[in-house]
């Protein structure tokens, strides 16, 4: 089987751009392309996860965190962990997918999955 391969996007300069751009317990909504990713920024760090609910795809970045490391999501508040992107409540939905953020090459990137990107554009706004 065939290794899936990593594409990595400029998110921020650094930690302190990222802390400034992204306060803690704040979310942020980043698109690559047409993907929408929700960036989060907890007391345990920053985390990556797919924007869309996988309940009726509501943005999750319009949602709230609370301090089990969870968003929650606006609509039905289901909740999922923003380290597994499993659903936290009980009801069964899909997990999120997750992604990854690194300090690379001096400077914060998001890491995603090539096949899990549209290839539509590619570039990143808030
Ligand atoms: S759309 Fe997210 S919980 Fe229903």
């Amino acid at each position: 089987m065939a290794q899936k391969q990593l594409k990595w996007y400029k998110l921020f300069e650094d930690w302190e751009e990222a802390r400034k751009k992204v306060p803690l317990n704040s979310t942020k909504k980043v698109r690559i392309g047409s993907k929408k990713i929700c960036l989060a920024h907890t007391k345990e760090g920053f985390f990556v996860v797919d924007d869309e609910c996988t309940h009726m795809r509501a943005s999750l970045t319009s949602g709230h965190l609370n301090d089990f490391n969870e968003v929650i999501c606006p609509w039905h508040d289901y909740r999922f962990c923003l380290k597994t992107g499993e659903e936290k409540s009980g009801k069964n939905a899909r997990p999120l997918l997750t992604h990854r953020i690194e300090e690379k090459n001096d400077s914060i990137q998001l890491g995603l999955y090539k096949d899990e990107v549209p290839p539509k554009k590619d570039e990143f706004s808030y």
